[in-house]
């Protein structure tokens, strides 16, 4: 099973240029799995909370392109939360985690990177259920 510990920030590459900087990220380089798809969260209010779920399969990897958010990650036992402030930052989280997106600055853009199509079969969006299938590892 997947903890906390396994969410991690990952230092993008970083090309600064007089011209404007350049960042990327690349699929079994930056993060371990390969990419199906990539939404993204924009236009998010003062005060709302995005992503209070867990997915039994999916990995992801989150970057701020743009302003910042918290992602806040609980495995059942343990809580975290990782500030995304820079564009050159990503945040792995596997699967089998607990996670929201909160305190959206004004501009922010969150860009997901997701290891499956959009599988609402995947999503646990109830705590409790969450924490019961926890304990028959999801
Ligand atoms: P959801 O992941 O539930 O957002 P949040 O966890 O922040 O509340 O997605 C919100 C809605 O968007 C949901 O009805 C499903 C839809 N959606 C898609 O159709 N495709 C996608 O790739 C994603 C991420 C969401």
């Amino acid at each position: 099973m997947n903890t906390i510990e396994n969410c991690k920030i990952v230092e993008l590459p970083k090309i600064q240029d007089p011209r404007g900087n350049l960042s990327f990220i690349e699929e079994e380089v930056h993060f371990p799995f390969e990419i199906k798809r990539a939404y993204w969260i924009y236009d998010v209010p003062g005060g709302q909370i995005r992503g209070g779920h867990a997915f039994k399969k999916q990995h992801e990897m989150i970057v701020a392109l743009s302003g910042s958010l918290d992602v806040f990650v609980d495995d059942g036992l343990n809580k975290k939360v990782f500030q995304l402030n820079r564009s050159y930052y990503g945040l792995y989280i596997p699967s089998g985690i607990w996670r929201q997106m909160e305190n959206f600055s004004t501009n922010s853009l969150a860009f997901i990177l997701s290891s499956t199509e959009y599988l609402e079969d995947d999503y646990i969006r109830d705590y409790d259920e969450y924490l019961t299938k926890l304990k028959k590892k999801l």
